[in-house]
């Protein structure tokens, strides 16, 4: 398969929600373990709340080969239904699920544009669908004008930091601890930043002071 097979779409077409999730979820399954042990869990959840223009999508020959999930300060991917948190799921268990959501969430900048979640089919990966993914995201990011590219990688994960190295972002923080471990079952985790738009680290740096 070559790149021009790959196909990138904005958003996610219903007939492909559940999949996608279901892609996401295998995935990230150590991240999720805490809240969503099982793909079906996410699906549950979500499939009637995600904010389907806030993800990029992949298709191979029409079918789905993998999902962008993007988070800026206006919009994102992961839109938590409370109601159905409390009324599709045990108390106990809707309490973990927030307790994972709340673990992995953090803040975002104005003029950031946050890759939440990168995932590729198993049977498209090392195809270039990937990078297809993410060459996309920054064309919408700087479409949007937003400056920095950003994402959290796990430190374990040596494949995909290299496949983001490869496109120029480089690490800008590293965080550890107990806290860390528990929301993502690894000791480390490495954000990421690449400038888009045009703008040097320089500019950027100008406007934090101004
Ligand atoms: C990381 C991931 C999104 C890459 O997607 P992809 O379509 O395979 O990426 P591409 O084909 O464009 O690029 C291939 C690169 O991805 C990396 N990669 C990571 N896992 C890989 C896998 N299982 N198979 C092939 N490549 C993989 C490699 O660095 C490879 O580069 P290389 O040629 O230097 O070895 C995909 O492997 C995946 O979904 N992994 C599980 C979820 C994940 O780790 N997401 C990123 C977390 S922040």
């Amino acid at each position: 398969m070559t790149m021009a097979e790959v196909k990138i779409v904005d958003g996610l077409e219903a007939r492909h929600m559940d999949e996608a999730l279901r892609v996401v979820h295998d995935a990230f399954a150590e991240k999720f373990r805490i809240g969503f042990r099982h793909a079906d869990d996410l699906i549950r959840l979500f499939r009637d709340s995600v904010d389907t223009t806030s993800c990029l999508s992949a298709l191979v020959d029409g079918q789905f080969a993998g999902l962008l999930t993007i988070r800026t300060n206006g919009q994102e991917f992961y839109h938590l239904n409370m109601g159905a948190l409390f009324t599709r799921f045990s108390p106990l268990r809707a309490i973990r699920m927030l307790l994972n959501l709340l673990l992995l969430n953090d803040g975002t900048k104005a003029d950031e544009f946050v890759v939440d979640s990168l995932a590729v089919d198993p049977a498209y990966r090392g195809r270039g669908v990937g990078t297809a993914l993410l060459r996309k995201a920054e064309e919408r990011a700087a479409a949007m004008d937003k400056r920095t590219m950003s994402l959290g990688v796990v430190g374990e994960n040596a494949g995909a930091i290299r496949l983001y190295e490869r496109l120029g972002y480089r690490r800008t923080q590293t965080w550890d601890g107990y806290l860390v471990r528990l929301a993502t079952g690894s000791a480390e985790v490495h954000r990421m930043e690449k400038q888009v738009g045009g703008i040097g680290q320089d500019a950027v740096g100008e406007r934090e002071v101004a």
